[in-house]
């Protein structure tokens, strides 16, 4: 069975989700509005719960606008981890307190999943599409890399007007990709951990 599965196996997919790591440098390198739409369509090709294709888009390719939202997530993402460190997670960022640091690391495009959150399988719709859309990237060459820190300010109201997202939507998955600026290694896994295979 295993041998018939892999004899029909297109290898470049394992190929690509091996080698997809999040990436955190980028060049300042534009993203052309073709490679955008490659990424967005391959987005909507992920499954969805009873067909509901809940997600919509929104490209930032301003980095006037990156850099102020990026200003705005880091105070609003300390003090969430302070609150969930209280909390009994112990997870340290206190690079997000550096003037310097960019939470979007320097690229140039921000791409947001967004969705009316309605259903129960909304979210996961949206970052299954997250998922697509990474794979892309790294089919077409780009770096990408999910960035959830700044998922809180883009949902500020005031944030979403200025984006043109109404008000029953929400930004589920913001995702920035770019051209990456020098080599980043893949990033190491466990062995999957199987708790039964019962046959
Ligand atoms: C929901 C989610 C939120 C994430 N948020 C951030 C983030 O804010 N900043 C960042 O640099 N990476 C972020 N990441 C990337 C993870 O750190 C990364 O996927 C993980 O370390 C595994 O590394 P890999 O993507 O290279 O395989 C996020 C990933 C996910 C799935």
């Amino acid at each position: 069975m295993t041998e018939r599965i892999l004899q029909h196996a297109d290898p470049s997919i394992l190929k690509i989700i091996y080698a997809r790591h999040s990436v955190r440098s980028y060049a300042h390198t534009p993203v052309d509005s073709a490679a955008i739409q490659t990424l967005l369509y391959a987005a909507v090709h992920a499954p969805t719960a009873m067909h509901d294709e809940p997600w919509a888009f929104v490209v930032v390719q301003d980095p006037v606008l990156l850099q102020r939202f990026s200003n705005m997530a880091k105070p609003l993402f300390v003090e969430e981890v302070r609150h969930r460190n209280a909390h009994g997670a112990g997870h340290s960022f206190e690079h997000f307190t550096r003037p310097d640091f960019n939470i979007f690391h320097g690229a140039d495009t921000l791409i947001l999943i967004c969705a009316k959150p309605l259903g129960p399988f909304v979210a996961a719709d949206c970052w299954l599409a997250a998922e697509n859309l990474m794979l892309a990237a790294s089919a077409i060459g780009l770096g990408s890399c999910v960035i959830g820190s700044a998922v809180a300010a883009l949902n500020i109201h005031k944030v979403k007007t200025e984006l043109g997202i109404p008000d029953e939507y929400s930004v589920i998955a913001p995702i920035v990709v770019g051209v990456s600026s020098g080599e980043t290694p893949a990033t190491s896994r466990k062995e999957p951990h199987i708790l039964s295979w019962k046959k």
